[in-house]
């Protein structure tokens, strides 16, 4: 049987997600009732909340709004080519219809499966479907809580003896994410989160779970939040397809211990939280999402950005107008994102750069004069042009250069867009390479 863990098999599983460099999280849950910043998704392990005091948020979970067609075609709309939406997170609430549990969507007013709708109508937008599946579970009776780091229930005495069969919770998981993994038919991405203290790795019995999951689906990415050492030449089995740092952006994009880039994904949240919070108005600008991904990108990463739909299943409205304007700045400039990496330039004071096969795409940020120069240039370039209309941009050598040049390093010159067209859409110089013969 083919190796599924060998380097080679890992980087091929893993190309057609990374040239997608750009899809959506979604955080929905009942949690999107209480709403409350800085807690959101975590409110019950914060406030140490109960099972019987958050009843009432399963009892009236009635999103007569959700329509996820139109998240599907928000999500194409701002240039996302996949989507990951959280089945079940760490209060054990399940979106999906598990036979397994009574905790789910389907007991709620909501009365049905709302997983398989987002499936349906994300993959009818031709995007890819992802499902976010949470380890931790402070709903199950065997999940172990006293002890626990996160548990609600934590330091509770009465929560002693919570955990003895965690075995019957680790069916139970593996039982869910079976469901997941046959029920919706070929699912592109699985998201566990997460790993902590001694609750990684073969705790969550997780080559087994990973074995299983590849069975029935070989060619699904995972993401390395089982545990494990994603930097390892020869990783453990589990350890998934690509690292996800939280809310930052690594400096150098993500290596392994040789040195070599290695697969990954930003998720990073459009405001303060994950899960909606009805007074986190500290968003993201257009801008700063358009930096952030072109960043990933000439970094060799990909980004996932987080939408917290409300209670009644609508995403945000100042969440869907800044989406609207990435995807305007996307319908005219992600050829500069989609399959193109990190290039064999230094970052450039101008901004960014990233490399396709065929070109350098210059993302201008910070430039106010005439032309820009580029150093060592390796490739020979054949033309630049503006991305955002196609036009020609000259490369002609300034006639004062000769005044200025400094030593013998090989330089370019590029002119810059109209100044106008910089401060908005016009900002992504792309430099053809000429094919060699
Ligand atoms: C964290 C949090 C969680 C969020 C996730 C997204 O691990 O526990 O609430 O879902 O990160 O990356």
């Amino acid at each position: 049987m083919e190796n599924l863990n060998s380097k080679e098999a890992r980087a091929k599983r893993a190309i057609p997600f990374m040239n997608d460099r750009f899809g959506m999280f979604i955080h929905w849950g009942i949690y999107s009732i209480p709403a409350r910043e800085s807690r959101s998704e975590w409110i019950r392990s914060v406030d140490k909340v109960t099972t019987e005091e958050y009843q009432t948020y399963f009892d009236t979970f009635n999103p007569t709004n959700y329509d996820p067609k139109k998240w599907a075609r928000l999500a194409k709309e701002a240039g996302m080519k996949y989507a990951v939406l959280t089945t079940k997170h760490h209060d054990g609430f399940c979106l999906f219809d598990s036979q397994y549990t009574d905790y789910k969507a389907t007991n709620t007013p909501a009365g049905r499966d709302l997983v398989r709708e987002y499936v349906d109508a994300f993959r009818a937008e031709g995007l890819k479907v992802g499902f976010y599946y949470s380890l931790l579970d402070w709903h199950h009776p065997d999940y172990p809580a006293f002890n626990d780091a996160h548990h609600p229930m934590r330091g509770n005495e009465n929560f002693k003896h919570q955990g003895e069969h965690f075995e019957r919770y680790i069916e139970y998981l593996h039982n869910q994410v079976k469901e997941l993994m046959t029920n919706y038919g070929k699912i592109d991405i699985l998201w566990f989160d997460f790993h902590y203290d001694d609750m990684t790795g073969e705790k969550w019995e997780a080559t087994k779970l990973v074995k299983m999951v590849r069975e029935i689906n070989p060619d699904v990415i995972i993401d390395d939040r089982l545990g494990g050492d994603i930097k390892s030449d020869t990783p453990e089995y589990f350890v998934g397809d690509f690292g996800s740092p939280e809310q930052m952006i690594p400096a150098h994009g993500l290596t392994n211990y040789n040195g070599e880039p290695i697969p990954w994904e930003a998720c990073i949240t459009l405001n303060g939280n994950w899960g909606y919070s009805q007074r986190d108005a500290n968003y993201k600008s257009a801008r700063n999402v358009i930096n952030m991904l072109v960043e990933c990108t000439s970094k060799g990463g990909n980004l996932i950005l987080n939408v917290g739909p409300d209670a009644k299943g609508n995403i945000p409205e100042k969440s869907v107008a800044i989406l609207k304007e990435v995807g305007e700045w996307m319908s005219l400039n992600s050829e500069a994102i989609y399959g193109c990496s990190f290039s064999d330039l230094p970052k450039p004071e101008f901004g960014r750069i990233t490399k396709s096969k065929d070109a350098y795409y210059l993302y201008v940020t910070d430039h106010c004069s005439e032309h820009i120069a580029l150093f060592d240039v390796k490739e020979k370039i054949k033309c630049a042009t503006l991305l955002c209309d196609g036009s020609k941009l000259s490369m002609e050598e300034p006639w004062n250069v000769h005044s200025y040049k400094q030593g013998d390093r090989p330089v370019i010159f590029v002119q810059t867009p109209p100044f106008e067209k910089l401060n908005s859409t016009g900002n992504v110089i792309k430099l053809t390479i000429e094919k060699q013969k």
